[in-house]
This record gives C-alpha cells, structure tokens and sequence, in this order.
C-alpha cells in the first residue's frame, strides 16, 4: 500500500515542483475560496489515503504561494533545498521523536552533528549549547530564557522553581527596531512586552550604542543581526563590550543577518556578535532547510540546561546530550536532519555562494529601481530592499498592482514613518532571470498612471 500512496506523493510533488515556474506566484482569489471543499462536517466514514492525498492536491494546489518558485520575495522566505525536501520525506518515514537519544539515536545524531557544523560556519564560539526549535521565536524565546535563569541565578534566586513573584527585577533593553517575535517572546518568559526600555536606532535601523542606559548585571540587552526591513546590523562590538563591562547579558535575535557569516565577503558584517552570549536564528529564512527549523544557541550550556532540562524517573540522564533538555518542547519532529541535509549540500562553498548571490539580486534590484528614478529607504547591506513610490497611497496602489500581475510578490511595510515595499531575496531558486522579469513587473507597474 505504502509503495503505491508514497509513489502518487512524490509523482504529485515532483509536478508541482515542475509547475512552480510558471503558476501564478500568489493564488487567485478562485483558488483560494476553494479552499472551503477541504471542510464540511466530519466525515463519518474513513477515506482511502490515495484518496486523502488526491483531494489536498487538488484542492490545495492551486491555493499555494509560490515560494518554490524564484519569485516570491514576502517577509524572509526562503524555498526548500531539494535535499531538505528529501531528507523532510525520509524523517517522515522514519518517524522518529527526537526528544531524547533512546528515542532516536539517529535524530540526536544529526542533531548534534549540525548544530557543530552550524555554530562553525556562523563563527560562533566553540563550546556553547545549541538547541533546533520551531523558528526565531521560539529561537528568541529560547535563549531569552537561558538569559533570565542566569542572571536571576547570580542574583541569588531560582526562578525555574520560584517563578518571576517577588523576584529581583531584570531590565530588558532593546532597540527601537525591535522584531515584534522577540517582544513576544519576553511577555512568554514574563519579562513583560510593554516594560522594556527601548534604545533609539540610527537611520538603518541600528540601535544607537551612545544611547544605551546604563547596564548592570540584571540586564539583558537584546540586538539584531539583520533588521527584518534594512538588513542592518546594531553596533555589536561596541554594546557588547559595554555589557561585559557591566555584566550585563547580550542575546542576539540573528534571525537571518546571523547567515551573512557563510560568507567570506560578508563575514565582517556578522563577526562582532560572537561576543554575545546567546543567538536566534532560523535555518528556513536565508538557508532554504524549508519549515520549520529555528537555532537556539547559547555560550554556558549549563545556563540553557537548567531552565529546560525535566527530571522524571522513565527519563534517562544519559552521558551524551539529550536534545529535550536543551529545548522547551519534549517530543519533537526530527528538523536537525533535514539541516545536517542542507549544510551537507551545500558545504561551505554553496553556503558561500549563495549569500552573496541573493545579496547580489538585492542590489541589482536596488539598482534597476534606482535607475527607473524610484527611492530605495535602505543602504542595502544584505538581501533586503525598501523601496518607495511616492506617496503612501501611491506605493501601495503599485504594490497592489505588482500582487495582482502575479510575475512576483512583495509586501508591505512602514519604514521610519514612511510606507514602502519591501523586497527580501531569500531563496536559493532566484535567477538573474526572476529577477529582471520581477523588475520589469515593478517598473511597469509604477510607470502606469
Ligand atoms: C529579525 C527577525 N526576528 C524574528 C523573526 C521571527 O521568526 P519566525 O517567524 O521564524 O518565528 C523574524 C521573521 O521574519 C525576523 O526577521
């Protein structure tokens, strides 16, 4: 049976793959209302398989984005590397829990083994504690909450066992830039979303380190490494260096900027967060490894152990590294393989390349906007763009004109007060060729009157 339902996926799968070049990048408003098939009550009656997966593809096919294509450049989204996509079908079948080592020698493993290959190529110290969760959330949160237990720690207090009442108060500083997940994440570890002290930033983006407050050792002092509009990165070296000096804690929401370290050409951008003491970031942004895949790591192991370590009487210690005591999830789907997939792929060479060949479609981006007289918001650092058209109306009539001609999509954003599109150059797909076609679809549809 299994030989039969696996063979019709991967045929299904492997034309949709085919077709992702020519669909339209976002779905039609048909496809998308048909979506309502899918639903109904409950049926009653068990389905065929063959028959489950013939309704998803034919219901759910059309009602895609194109991510898989090279032309979608929405929020930071990458497309799945073919061997992320084959390794994701492999862990599926293998069905492994990769919470602990007995359950899974063979997740643990992999999980292991691409943390260290990560850590490395994105220049981080040897010797910190890695963990692979759900995305940069949970990446933020993750790290965010190694954070709170050490400095509460040295202030003399448990606060895995005696919660955040009556604690000594942690200060929280964060730029003005700040990613909405990471301030979520803080109201998560009830650190609060609104108490935090916020730093103005420079025109880029970058928390201005002349205006840091002062910092003690009860303050966690939050920075970017790639701000989700600019792709600019906080003055790194500078806050860092004031933080040790106070004992303060630096934790790095790196989210896809942290990536710019595969690249020789870009590594200069990226090297002054390794005096951090815990990063976020997400291999299914600019890695392509496909959803979900986020990277926790923090300097001192022990700090990220004891705030997610459980202890249970039917849970081995174990000499080796139990992955659920590094992460906030137990039982977890085993997403270190299909990175180990992914890094394995690509070595450091395709790593290398492509960083700067989506870096490269950005500017040329830039460039060709630059040219057609349009005013790109942005230095652009990395792969992201902002473009404005004029006015906010007048921008956002374009960008609703660019959605609707379907060659690529951008979305939205308000930059400093000003409303512009955001174009962010994430996947490994993007040609030369998207990218003139996406370029001459913008221009055209800023050109019409
Ligand atoms: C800088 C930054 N931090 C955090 C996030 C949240 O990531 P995720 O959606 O993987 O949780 C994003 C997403 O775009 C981001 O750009």
């Amino acid at each position: 049976m299994h030989n039969e339902l696996l063979a019709d996926a991967a045929r299904r799968a492997s034309e949709y793959l085919d077709s992702v070049a020519e669909r339209r990048v976002w779905p039609d408003a048909d496809a998308v209302a048909g979506l309502a098939a899918a639903g109904g009550p409950l049926p009653y009656e068990p389905a065929d398989p063959m028959e489950v997966l013939a309704q998803l593809d034919r219901i759910g096919t059309p009602a895609t984005v194109s991510t898989q294509g090279g032309r979608y450049f929405g929020f930071v989204t990458g497309s799945t590397q073919p061997a992320a996509l084959a390794a994701n079908w492999m862990v599926s079948a293998w069905d492994q829990n990769a919470a602990m080592r007995v359950m899974s020698p063979a997740a643990a493993a992999f999980e292991d083994i691409a943390l260290e290959w990560l850590r490395d190529a994105l220049g981080l110290p040897s010797g910190i504690a890695g963990a692979v969760v759900t995305g940069a959330t949970m990446a933020n949160f993750t790290g965010l909450a190694a954070a709170r237990h050490a400095l509460l720690e040295r202030a003399g207090w448990d606060v895995e066992n005696d919660g955040l009442f009556g604690a000594p108060p942690l200060t929280v500083v964060v730029g003005e830039e700040v990613h909405v997940s990471l301030v979520k994440a803080l109201g998560m570890l009830g650190l609060g979303r609104r108490r935090v002290v916020r730093v103005p930033v420079d025109g880029q983006g970058r928390m201005r380190a002349d205006a840091l407050p002062p910092l003690d050792s009860r303050t966690i002092v939050c920075i970017q490494a790639g701000n989700v509009n600019t792709g600019a990165f906080d003055p790194a070296a500078e806050i860092c260096r004031a933080a040790q000096e106070a004992g303060a804690w630096v934790h790095v929401d790196g989210a896809f900027g942290l990536f710019a370290a595969m690249s020789p050409q870009y590594r200069h951008l990226t090297g002054p967060f390794a005096a951090a003491d815990s990063w976020a970031c997400d291999g299914h942004k600019w890695p392509n490894v496909g959803y979900d895949c986020g990277l926790a790591f923090v300097r001192d192991p022990q700090a990220l152990r004891a705030t997610m370590a459980m202890v249970a009487a039917y849970l081995p210690e174990g000499a080796k590294r139990e992955p659920c005591h590094y992460t906030p999830e137990m039982s977890r789907r085993a997403r270190g393989v299909e990175l180990w997939a992914v890094l394995r792929g690509m070595g450091r060479r395709g790593m290398a390349e492509l960083i700067e060949r989506t870096c490269g479609h950005a500017r040329r981006f830039a460039d060709g906007l630059r040219a057609e007289g349009f005013e790109v918001l942005n230095d652009v650092v990395i792969n992201q763009v902002l473009v404005s058209f004029g006015s906010a109306e007048r921008t956002m009539e374009v960008m609703a004109r660019v959605q609707q001609a379907g060659v690529c999509w951008c979305g939205e954003t308000k930059w400093q007060g000003r409303v512009a599109m955001r174009i962010s150059v994430s996947s490994w797909v993007t040609t030369a060729e998207d990218v003139e076609a996406s370029l001459a679809s913008i221009v055209r549809a800023a050109h019409l009157k």
